[in-house]
């Protein structure tokens, strides 16, 4: 008999993954699989790091992360938001998705089930899955305009086994961000049915005009509420590679999350975490910077896609990237795979972001203009002919 669970079995690369990893040595692809752009983590922040690697910051250190970073933490909460969070409610067990894997160990056991706002990023169902419970799509309302929740939906997909609802926002793949309003129905609801809420504001500081940053459930929810807020240095600070992220936890679950922290990963990676102090003290111009080039980006991904007659796209609010509908596309990944070999443009399937999106694709506008510029002359070309 196999020992090993049929759900591990079972599991499959993501509809990012398989189109990229087809391709991934090839120079001529410009990458839009990913979420992440084409800059290298700013200076600043490597010489932090590379001063902390050489002063010896080598040793197990707090699984919940390093003191002065949780406190660096703390004061960027009470800049940014005007919040002055219990230093008991910030753990810094790793990356961001460690962090999602970690508030589903907290919400999530076998047989139950969480409610997934979609198109959602797929690693959450995925992650949904190895816990052995079951995710319940509820897919955002297109249009006119933006994608929105549809809250009463919501409402009716919770069940007696719902724990849960996760919700990311802004979100990948969409661009959608939440509203106030939105946040306080979601919460009103978790409340009402003594639901946990998982929060990926991975994107917080990822948004276009002048609102900055996203609204955060941290605004809203009381410090014991079983709310989880996700976040991490990946997406504004260009440090995907660093696998450094952070969790707003209920305060009363701090011995449980140095336990989960440590159990998990045993603290981030001990000189990484200078790194992280550094672009959160010093790193505003940088997210500045970054965030005009997204909007560069998007307004050009609007002017070139937007019109095209077989595509269907809401203009993305936030995150970095477009989902747009392919009309007469029934199968996203083929179409991928074929952007791949003869546009030589990496996109990400659409299915693999939640059900309902077969024609739908993914595109990471986040790198330089001029190539994203290449890509898109590229792509609607092959647009144009297929
Ligand atoms: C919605 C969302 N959450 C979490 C993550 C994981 O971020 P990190 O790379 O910091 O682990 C990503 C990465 O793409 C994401 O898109």
């Amino acid at each position: 008999m196999n020992p090993v669970r049929s759900t591990i079995e079972a599991l499959e690369l993501s509809g990012i993954a398989k189109v990229a990893l087809e391709a991934l040595e090839d120079a001529d692809v410009v990458p839009l699989w990913f979420g992440e752009s084409d800059i290298v983590t700013p200076d600043f922040i490597r010489e932090a790091a590379k001063r902390a690697l050489d002063s010896g910051k080598t040793f197990y250190s707090y699984s919940r992360g390093h003191p002065p970073l949780r406190d660096a933490l703390r004061d960027y909460h009470r800049r940014i938001y005007g919040l002055d969070l219990h230093p008991d409610r910030i753990t810094v067990p790793g990356s961001t998705m460690l962090s999602v894997m970690i508030a589903g160990q907290c919400l999530l056991e076998a047989g139950s089930e969480i409610l997934l706002v979609s198109p959602f990023w797929p690693n959450i169902r995925t992650v949904v899955e190895i816990l052995g419970a079951r995710p319940v799509e509820v897919r955002l309302r297109e249009g006119p305009g933006r994608w929105w929740l549809d809250i009463e939906e919501l409402a009716a997909a919770i069940g007696p086994r719902t724990r849960a609802i996760y919700v990311n926002s802004p979100s990948n793949p969409t661009g959608w961000v939440m509203s106030r309003e939105e946040q306080r129905a979601v919460l009103d609801l978790c409340r009402r049915h003594g639901l946990g809420l998982i929060a990926d504001e991975v994107y917080h500081r990822n948004l276009f005009g002048n609102a900055d940053p996203a609204p955060s459930f941290l605004e809203l929810a009381g410090e014991e509420e079983p709310v989880f807020v996700l976040n991490g240095f990946s997406k504004a600070w260009a440090m995907t590679g660093w696998r450094l992220g952070w969790m707003i936890t209920p305060r009363h679950l701090a011995e449980p999350m140095a336990v989960l922290a440590e159990c998990n990963n045993t603290g981030a990676t001990a000189f990484a975490q200078y790194g992280g102090i550094a672009a959160l003290t010093g790193g505003e111009d940088f997210v500045r910077a970054f965030r005009a080039r997204c909007q560069r980006n998007r307004d050009l991904v609007m002017a070139r896609l937007g019109d095209h007659p077989r595509v269907e796209l809401l203009r993305p609010e936030g995150a970095f990237y477009a989902f747009p509908r392919i009309r007469g596309i029934t199968d996203g990944l083929a179409f991928c795979r074929r952007a791949v070999r003869e546009a030589k443009v990496g996109l990400a399937a659409g299915y693999t972001f939640g059900r309902g999106n077969d024609s739908h694709i993914r595109l990471c506008f986040a790198i330089a203009t001029e190539r994203l510029e290449a890509a898109l002359d590229r792509l609607t070309a092959l647009l144009d002919r297929v």
